[in-house]
């Protein structure tokens, strides 16, 4: 168990980047047998910031979301049923009760809108779109996650844009109700319809 741990913690602290993953590395003791959620989210920072809050474009901020959606992804990533470039592998290393104390740990910080560029020629129709087509369910423009939806407004739009060429690709399961909402969107406007709902969310800063 505590060797399966310190592995666990080396591995996933080998993926991160830099002087991070050596100060998760040093810092593995801590986490051992009955570790908190703020302990298992040391893991998580050299990728996701120390509270959720990514600061690059290439790893969704994960702050503030809800937390059956954080526990809904993980279980996903680790069963495969969600694609990912890394968070597959990651997954794998949690059990569902350290998997349960990461989503109240990240569920409880404040998600932080990204600073990123967008057209803002677009955005009025993203807007448009938006309402007719997702309002319902990611209310708010894309910032209520009350329906366990995941965060739209305000997140690194490369991961948004990823997302949805998973759900229209297949690869990753949605909704009846989303799926027949994106493609009556992309039947209308095509991959520009998409483009359009990014720089709406992004311009949510
Ligand atoms: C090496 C970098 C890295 C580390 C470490 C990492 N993640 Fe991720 N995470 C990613 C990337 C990149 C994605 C996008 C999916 C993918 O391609 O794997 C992601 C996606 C996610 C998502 C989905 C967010 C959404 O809005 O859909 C959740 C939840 C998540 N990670 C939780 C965690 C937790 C909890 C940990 C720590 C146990 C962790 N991640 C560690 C890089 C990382
Ligand atoms: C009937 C409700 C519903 C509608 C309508 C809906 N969604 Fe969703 N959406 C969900 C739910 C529930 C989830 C989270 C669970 C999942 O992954 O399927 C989600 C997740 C997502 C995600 C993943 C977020 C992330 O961080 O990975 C994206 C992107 C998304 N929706 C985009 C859209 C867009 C764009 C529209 C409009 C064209 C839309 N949705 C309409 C219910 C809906």
């Amino acid at each position: 168990m505590v060797m399966k741990t310190i592995t666990r913690v080396l591995l996933v602290a080998g993926l991160a980047f830099g002087t991070t993953g050596i100060a998760n590395a040093k810092d593995a003791p801590k986490t051992l047998m009955g570790a908190s959620g703020q302990a298992l989210a040391d893991t998580c920072a050299g990728c996701h910031g120390t509270d959720g809050s990514s600061g690059g474009p290439g790893t969704p901020s994960i702050g503030g979301l809800s937390k059956a959606y954080i526990v809904d992804l993980m279980k996903g990533f680790k069963s495969g049923d969600i694609p990912s470039t890394i968070m597959g592998r990651i997954a794998k290393g949690y059990n569902a009760d350290e998997i349960g104390k990461l989503a109240v740990f990240f569920s409880g910080q404040k998600f932080a809108a990204a600073k990123q560029k967008f057209d803002a020629t677009k955005v009025a129709a993203g807007k448009k779109s938006h309402e007719k087509y997702c309002e319902k369910c990611h209310a708010d423009g894309g910032v209520n996650i009350e329906d366990d939806t995941g965060r739209l407004a305000g997140q690194w739009s490369p991961y948004v844009k990823e997302s949805i060429a998973a759900f229209m690709s297949g690869a990753r399961p949605m909704t009846r109700k989303m799926k027949k909402r994106m493609k009556k969107l992309h039947a209308k406007g095509g991959d520009a319809a998409f483009e359009e709902l990014m720089a709406y969310y992004a311009s949510q800063q």
